[in-house]
Order: C-alpha cells, then sequence, then structure tokens
C-alpha cells in the first residue's frame, strides 16, 4: 500500500475553521509573516502584491515579539495555580508563576539523547537562576540511563537531582516528567519532532515554560495545530524558547541589523549550503526485527519524513531560517531538484530511507528575490557547509562555517575578500556559544517577565523547510499557501501511541518504504 494512502486527512471544515480563527485576508487567503513574526497582509499569489518597500528595512527588529498580549500576572497566577496542587514534588512551596532571582525553577528533560543532554547540560550552566534537572523521561532505557551519567557525572552534577522514581519510560513519559513540575517550571522537549505538538499542549495546560528543539513540524496539520498552542502559550504568558540558536549568535544579530539597515543594499540572493558525507540516521538499512518497526524508525528519525521532516528539514532548517531572518521575509513559493544517487551500503544491502541524497532548492521572496539552499549527504564529494548573501551594494558571509558559525562579516561588491571588508563581527569570548545564549535570552526573559515565544517564527522556518523538500519530492512549484492548505498529516494519533503501536509508515514485503518519485508522485511526497 502507498505510505500517502494512510495519511490521515483531516476534513475541509477543519481548515476553513482553522484559518478562520487564525489568518485569512479578505481575499480568503492565509497572512504570511515575515522572519520576524510581523504579520504580513495581502498574500502576493492571491493578487495584491506586498510592497517590496516592506522587504526592505526593518532596523528596528524585535526578535522575540510575542503574537498575543499576555493576560496579568494575577490572572495567570490564578489559573495555573489550580494546576499546582498534586505535583509530583508536593513538598515544594506554591510556585512563584516566574523564576526570580533567588527562587529554585525546576527542569525535565523529554527526550535524552544527544541534543536533550546537551540542552540540559546548556540550562543548568545558566548562572541567573538556581536551577535544578528533576526528571527525566525517555522511549528507552539505556538513551535515559546514558544521559543521567553524563549529566551527573559533569560539571554542574550537583544541580541533576533525579532519582530512580522520577526517570519515566515509555511514551506517556512525558506526562509524568512535567507532573513533577508546578507552574513556572521548564520543560525541554528533544524528542524527534512529531511529539512537539503533543508535549507543548500538555505544558501549556500546566503553566510551563518551555525550550523545544528544532524542527518543530513536518506537515501542514501539525504546523496550524502548533500556531495555536504558539497564541495559547503566549495568552498565558508563558516564555518558550526553540533551538533555532542562530538567532541566539550574536555576530548573526549585528549582521541581521546591518543587512535590514541597508549596508549591503537590497538583498537579492540568498544562499545556504550544508554539503558534506552522510551524517546522523538519514541513511538506514532494513528493519532488523527489532526493537519494534515503531521504535526503530524513531532510533533512526533522520530516515523517516514523519519522525524529523527527513534530513532536509532536519539538517538544513538552521540555514532555511537564518537566511530568511536577514531577508526579513519567508518565502512564498518553492521549485526544487533532488535525487537519489547511492542507495547501496557498502555491503551490498539496500538503503530504504526516504531521502534524496542532494536537494537544491530555489525559493522566491514576494519581492522575487532568490534563496538558494543546497543540501548533499555523498562523501568524497566537494563540501561546503556556509551561507551567504548578496545585495545591490555588497555582499554578506552569514554562517562562516556549519549551522551558526562565527564571524559573519559585510563587504563592498560581490566579492568576500578581505580588500573588500566593511565588517566582522566580534563577539565577546563569553558569548561565542549560542546554545548557551539561548539559555541566557529564554531565563532573562522568565525573570524578568518578557515576552519570549519563539514558536511562531520556528513553525514558519519548519513550515518553509517542508515546502522546500515537498518541491523537490514531487517535482513541483509549491506556494506557501499550498503548503499551509495542505491536508496530509504523516503521523496521525501519535498523541495515543503505546510502546506496541505500529509505526506510522510500513515497509513493503521487501522492506522498502515508500519514497519520493518526483514528477509521478506529484501529489504526495512518497
Ligand atoms: N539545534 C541543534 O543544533 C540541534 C542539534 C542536534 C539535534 N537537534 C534536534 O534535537 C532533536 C533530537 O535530536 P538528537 O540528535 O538528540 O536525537 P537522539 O536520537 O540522540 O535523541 C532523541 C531522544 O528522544 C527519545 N525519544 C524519542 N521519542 C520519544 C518519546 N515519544 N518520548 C520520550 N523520548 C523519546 C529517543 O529515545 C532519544 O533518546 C531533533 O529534533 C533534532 O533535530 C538540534
Amino acid at each position: 500500500m502507498d505510505g500517502a494512502g494512510r495519511h490521515c486527512l483531516a476534513g475541509r471544515g477543519q481548515i476553513i475553521a482553522w484559518s478562520a480563527k487564525l489568518s485569512v485576508t479578505k481575499f480568503g487567503g492565509l497572512n504570511v509573516r515575515d522572519a520576524n513574526g510581523r504579520a504580513r497582509r495581502n498574500h502576493p499569489h492571491l493578487g495584491s502584491l506586498t510592497s517590496s518597500a516592506r522587504f526592505k528595512r526593518h532596523s528596528n527588529i524585535d526578535m522575540n515579539k510575542s503574537p498575543a498580549n499576555p493576560t496579568t500576572r494575577r490572572e495567570f497566577l490564578k489559573n495555573t495555580g489550580r494546576l499546582a496542587a498534586g505535583t509530583a514534588l508536593a513538598g515544594v512551596a506554591i510556585p512563584q508563576v516566574y523564576a526570580a532571582e533567588n527562587n529554585l525553577t525546576q527542569i525535565v528533560l523529554i527526550g535524552c539523547g544527544g541534543r536533550g543532554t546537551g540542552a540540559a547540560m546548556n540550562a543548568l550552566s545558566v548562572q541567573q537562576v538556581p536551577l535544578k534537572l528533576v526528571a527525566m523521561a525517555d522511549v528507552f532505557q539505556n538513551r535515559l540511563d546514558a544521559s543521567y551519567d553524563r549529566l551527573k557525572g559533569s560539571a554542574i552534577g550537583t544541580k541533576v537531582d533525579v532519582p530512580a522514581e522520577r526517570k519515566f519510560i515509555g511514551f506517556d513519559a512525558y506526562q509524568k516528567a512535567m507532573d513533577c513540575l508546578k507552574p513556572g517550571d521548564i520543560a525541554i522537549f528533544t524528542t524527534p519532532l512529531a511529539f512537539r505538538w503533543v508535549y507543548f499542549a500538555y505544558a501549556i495546560q500546566k503553566g510551563l515554560h518551555v525550550f523545544m528543539e528544532k524542527p518543530l513540524t513536518a506537515d501542514a496539520p501539525t504546523s496550524r495545530r502548533m500556531l495555536k498552542l504558539a497564541a495559547e502559550a503566549s495568552a498565558k504568558n508563558l516564555k518558550v524558547g526553540v533551538g533555532l540558536m542562530s538567532r541566539h549568535n550574536r555576530g548573526m544579530q549585528e549582521l541581521a541589523q546591518r543587512i535590514h539597515d541597508g549596508e549591503i543594499g537590497d538583498l537579492i540572493l540568498l544562499r545556504g549550503y550544508r554539503m558534506h558525507g552522510p551524517g546522523g540516521s538519514a541513511y538506514s538499512t532494513k528493519w532488523p526485527g527489532s526493537p519494534s518497526e515503531l521504535l526503530w524508525q524513531i532510533q533512526r528519525f533522520h530516515s523517516f519524513i514523519w519522525a524529523s521532516g527527513g534530513c532536509f528539514n532536519d539538517f538544513y532548517i538552521h540555514h532555511v531560517d537564518h537566511c530568511c531572518w536577514m531577508k526579513n521575509a519567508w518565502p512564498v513559493k518553492a521549485q526544487a531538484l533532488g535525487g537519489r544517487h547511492y542507495r547501496l551500503s557498502p555491503d551490498g544491502s539496500p538503503f530504504v530511507d526516504q531521502n534524496f541524497d542532494v536537494y537544491s532548492v530555489e525559493y522566491t521572496f514576494a519581492d522575487g528575490g532568490k534563496f538558494i539552499m543546497d543540501g548533499r549527504c555523498i562523501a568524497g564529494a566537494h563540501e561546503i557547509y556556509s551561507s551567504y548573501a548578496q545585495g545591490s551594494k555588497g555582499n554578506a558571509v552569514i554562517s562562516n562555517a556549519g549551522d551558526c558559525g562565527l564571524p559573519s562579516s559585510t563587504y563592498k561588491g560581490q566579492n568576500p575578500d578581505r580588500a573588500s571588508l566593511l565588517w566582522e563581527s566580534k563577539v565577546p569570548p563569553g558569548e561565542r556559544d549560542p546554545y548557551l545564549n539561548e539559555w541566557r535570552d529564554l531565563i532573562d526573559a522568565i525573570r524578568n517577565d518578557q515576552p519570549y515565544n519563539e514558536v511562531e517564527r520556528g513553525v514558519y522556518a519548519s513550515m518553509v523547510s517542508s515546502m522546500g523538500r515537498r518541491a523537490a519530492h514531487t517535482g513541483q512549484e509549491i506556494t506557501l499557501e499550498q503548503f499551509l492548505n495542505s491536508e496530509t498529516e504523516y503521523a496521525p494519533g501519535v498523541d495515543k501511541w503505546t510502546m506496541d503501536s505500529p509505526a506510522p509508515l510500513l515497509a513493503d514485503a521487501n522492506g522498502r518504504y515508500p519514497v519520493p518519485q518526483p514528477g509521478i508522485k506529484r501529489e504526495s511526497e512518497f
């Protein structure tokens, strides 16, 4: 059976209800937001072109703009106070909703893999407020144990207080971990993306601040759900960080300001490159039979669109996000190339994942400007891992190396040579780690009760990534509006999964999963 046949299709009424609530323009289409979360009216594909001037210079960037009016602190305390009763740490005094200087803020980690362990370490390294890790959740005992041992044995080990009774395993472990918290504490979501909306809804219900890793979504229905949840979180004055750490790279922050102030003129072309050998779990040979197919797909989440958006979303979203930030707009459409060149592992067994080996996506902005995102996972080919902007007066190196590597720089003309250098970022040593900065910024916002919600722009970065991936996989030009209105959900019912649930994507008799066939499968990705 074709994988697409098993996707859950939301009813038409649901889409209309959603779009009526969120952002329908008078033309019946969707408002598109710029890269800082500002609403732009009149979707350009509906006949009323947005003035290019709107995109030119936004010198006063509010990077953490919250889309909704926060409720008062008093209302928030009233609402969230009810939830406080009956938390697992019942001995802890009834909370301040916001962490103040000397209040202990508790953290739970949901998804105890590589990034989760790193995020917990970053969080516990922050000095502004006393923080303690009090619970951990995973679907694999060995992952949780390894993460615990690493954290406990590290420099922040004294801030790890997770006894056996607060180590939770299973698909409901996230609830048990968050039940250990009081309103105003922080939950970290670092599982593969399919679970984000489920956890976020529960955290909002419990009045928790959140840090969640990128990407946030792989399809439109969950994107719409996350946008709604983002507004709910802001309405409850919850602070939410998203792991698109470029936004917290101090060099890139200054670069964005300079570009938006016109230092290199009008932006015409952006280029993102992530081209290197195979990474993560992007290539998979057949399911070995254990653990269950579902758990195995979770372990190899880069191989499956439902779990990660595939390698395109997971690997390239940082460049997608920060290039659009420099442009201060999200693209309105995409067309793309991509293909599978080498589909046998070194031992001769076939790779059965859903990824292309190469992608080249051409995004178009409303003012006609372009953004090319090139990705390749092939060893032995030319490697480039950086990003660039070209404007009418000059050019910029955005990420010098990697996802967001310092320094950023600007140049006269189109060659990035030293003789043409206009500016190069100089960031003090203590602020060079964007993974730490994103935690300092989140904790500052909690402590000072500043609006802070990065979800909406995280969803847009995820949707723009998915639009590009889908354009490559189908061989069709796709608009952001078409993507937004799409009804295909890749992991339906994820909120009800148990350890015995079947995988949302099943292999055929030969152990192969459905793969994209551009031009043949035009409506669905596989
Ligand atoms: N911002 C960055 O630079 C960056 C870097 C790496 C990873 N990430 C993101 O972090 C996320 C995790 O990546 P990773 O490399 O740490 O992967 P990982 O496989 O090492 O860790 C994921 C963990 O989540 C657990 N898990 C999966 N489903 C779960 C569920 N339903 N409930 C509880 N636990 C569950 C897994 O068992 C695993 O331990 C991904 O979304 C990835 O894109 C971001």
